[in-house]
């Protein structure tokens, strides 16, 4: 059982780490310990000492509390901030008993309760043992009979070793630009990352890595996320006595929550880790989970698909999308996804937003038809939904305005001509989940892409059960439950998530969608870099990834193959103006593409030389058992007499002979990876090589 307890607190481990945590001398529930496995369990820290310290502001800066509320000298961030009922801003927490509960993933509960006020905290821990992780999340429980405003509920406080030095990396970006890496040192005050915007955002990716000096393959790396796909927040702080740690939770910037009596609050996960071994190991640590643990089709290998989107915009008919399923199907695609447009009143972006049935005009035998010829095609047929959004030119709004979020009293302000749906409203839930249900039992569909396409403005939910600002809250838990209820119904289909690309890319929504359209940005050489990025914290098999027409002046179309076929591939282009040698050369990349992405799609991702950094980059792909490999090279433009950066390949056995394909003789693992390699390139050119164990 790797939870142990003694008169001191908690060890919890896992295979390589160990998280500790006590209960100190005033009976302040502390922090312990977070870093490498310790031989024994009595090896581990004691609690830090409260009377130990002396400031005049009181010990909170330095001794590091595991789940402080706001109260009394704390000037830290807290994780809860609440108002009872008489309205006492103050809220202290005394730790009640605890609960172990065996299972795979066991769990430790740790139960605090308010000094005075029927408030319960428990705070949970579940040890995912063989992947180096902790997912910690948290209950609240009113058990008195008036109601308890909660203003601020973070999932956890993760404390660092102390000391300073350390520095926190997190992803930036914006639209078409996402998952842009920020590395900074972290000095005295407040960091704060963070999504006001409804969904996780392409501005603030909900994840972080703190470390001190680590690099790809060496080092310490504390690393985590939160489990959700609306408004986030991670905090770090430093504190004037060099102990730093960071918060992580749902956003409490305009967040309200009346606590009910006997009605608990359950906040999202976090799930953190620790490895010694780099940025690199950090991200495999979570590749692995996100593909074992969290995504329902996880262990699906993902067809190569077609999205009509770049190709025909809104211009859909049964016609143009037969011919392009035909193209798509000669060049080996397996799966045809027709993209915005095809539903009621729908030409332009708008109108027709919510009317989710076949437009008569352009599919006067309803989408039948169209899905009969696609899979006479021997291919899967797919279909582009927003149900979260409504056009104001729609019958779906004529009908029920009070339904998207607004403020009476305020205009409604439009982003791309559309209002969102108050997804919080078990009316707007049960409309969503009646038609799509309706649309998923009438045809013959394998794959929906889910699109959400604006970020929030007035915010109001006039007649809201609760506190209005409960909407940041319950509209994602609204999107969950619809698109939960629709996986139960229709266990066999495959979802992505797509937000104006990647604006909801984070391990709660990967609880319903198999995949992330990671970016509208299909320009393959700043897509190395998005990609990069979004490999930090998600696997390759999650990360769709076309093929289009935008850069193909200068960008040849076997290097935008090669780009995405470091996820999971799809084309994208206008295939009616490929030519006979494109359309080959497409074949010949797709043909190869599905005998590698078993390795792609569920080996190990190394990304040896950074898209970010470079104009010269490297990613490798290994399977599990270290027999096969792939290794994509890409050139974009360094000057011409510039030399070529030696690459080393990684994870390979060392004492076994492996070839790479473009060199004669078979070296060892060793080699490869210690003396390495080098791939000549032009400006522009790309490579692709297999490795074999031979
Ligand atoms: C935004 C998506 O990111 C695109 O791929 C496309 O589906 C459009 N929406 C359609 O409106």
């Amino acid at each position: 059982m790797p939870i142990h307890s003694s008169p001191t607190g908690w060890v919890l481990e896992t295979r390589n780490t160990a998280y500790a945590i006590g209960i100190n001398e005033v009976g302040l529930l502390t922090h312990r310990y977070w870093g490498a496995r310790l031989p024994f369990v009595d090896d581990y820290p004691e609690p830090f000492k409260s009377t130990n310290f002396a400031s005049t502001d009181g010990f909170h800066h330095f001794v590091p509390e595991e789940y402080p509320g706001y109260a009394g000298t704390k000037y830290i961030d807290p994780c809860l901030k609440v108002t009872f009922a008489d309205k006492v801003r103050d809220v202290v927490l005394v730790y009640e008993d605890f609960k172990v509960t065996a299972s795979s993933s066991p769990t430790l509960d740790l139960r605090l309760k308010d000094s005075f006020y029927p408030l319960h905290v428990t705070l949970h821990y579940r040890i995912h043992e063989e992947y180096d992780l902790i997912e910690r999340w948290v209950t609240l429980e009113n058990l008195g009979d008036e109601p308890i405003l909660v203003e601020r509920v973070f999932s956890a406080k993760l404390t660092l070793p102390p000391g300073a030095d350390y520095s926190l990396t997190h992803m930036y970006g914006s639209w078409s630009n996402e998952f842009q890496m920020q590395r900074e040192p972290l000095t005295p005050g407040l960091k704060v990352i963070e999504s006001r915007r409804l969904i996780s955002s392409h501005r603030a990716t909900p994840w972080f890595t703190i470390d001190r000096n680590a690099s790809e393959e060496n080092g310490e790396v504390w690393f985590g996320t939160l489990a959700w796909s609306g408004n986030h927040k991670i905090t770090a702080e430093v504190t004037e006595f060099a102990s730093t740690r960071i918060s992580i939770g749902l956003n409490d910037w305009d967040f309200a929550w009346k606590l009910m009596p006997k009605q608990p609050f359950v906040t999202p996960a976090a799930i953190s880790g620790y490895t010694q071994n780099g940025f690199g190991a950090a991200s495999r640590i979570f590749h692995d989970y996100v593909r074992d643990e969290i995504i329902p089709h996880g262990k699906v290998l993902h067809k190569i698909l077609y999205n009509s989107w770049e190709a025909t915009l809104f211009s859909v008919d049964e016609a143009s999308q037969s011919k392009l399923a035909e193209i798509a199907a000669q060049m080996g695609v397996e799966l045809f996804v027709m993209d915005d447009g095809w539903f009621h009143g729908r030409n332009w972006d708008n109108a027709g937003l919510g009317d989710w049935w076949p437009d008569e005009i352009k599919f006067p035998n309803g989408l039948t038809r169209l899905t009969q010829n696609v899979n006479a095609l021997g291919m899967d047929f797919g279909l582009w939904v927003e149900p979260e959004m409504v056009n104001p030119d729609s019958d779906l709004y004529r009908a029920h305005p009070d339904w998207v979020i607004h403020f009476p009293t305020r205009a409604r302000t439009e982003s791309r001509n559309q209002l969102i749906l108050n997804m919080a409203r078990t009316d707007v839930q049960e409309y969503i989940l009646g038609v799509l249900d309706e649309l998923l039992a009438d045809h013959n569909i394998a794959f929906i892409k889910w699109d959400m396409n604006r970020g929030v403005s007035e915010p109001g939910w006039a007649d809201a059960p609760g506190d209005q600002r409960e909407l940041w809250v319950r509209y994602v838990q609204g999107v969950y439950h619809v698109w939960g209820t629709l996986r139960e119904r229709h266990p066999n289909v495959i979802w992505q998530s797509c937000a104006s690309g990647g604006g909801r890319a984070d391990f709660g929504i990967l609880q319903f969608a198999d995949q992330i359209w990671t970016s509208d940005n299909t320009e393959a050489t700043s897509r190395l870099r998005i990609q990069e990025g979004y490999s930090q914290f998600l696997p390759a098999n999650t990360m769709e990834a076309w093929v289009t027409d935008w850069g193909k002046e200068t960008v040849p179309l076997e290097f935008r193959f090669h780009v995405s076929m470091c996820g999971s591939l799809g084309v994208g282009g206008n295939l009616l103006e490929w030519d006979q040698a494109d359309r080959e050369s497409a074949a010949n990349c797709i043909s190869l593409y599905k005998d590698i992405r078993q390795v792609i799609q569920f080996g190990d991702q190394f990304r040896l030389i950074s898209s970010q950094k470079n104009n010269f980059s490297a990613m490798q792909y290994l399977s599990k058992d270290k027999v096969e490999g792939v290794l994509f090279v890409f050139r974009t433009h360094i000057p011409e007499r510039f030399n070529i950066p030696t690459i080393y390949l990684r994870g390979l056995e060392p004492d076994a002979l492996y070839t790479v394909e473009g060199f004669d003789q078979p070296r060892s693992g060793k080699a490869w990876m210690e003396a390495g390699l080098t791939v000549e390139l032009k400006n522009l050119q790309s490579k692709v090589l297999r490795i074999s164990h031979t």
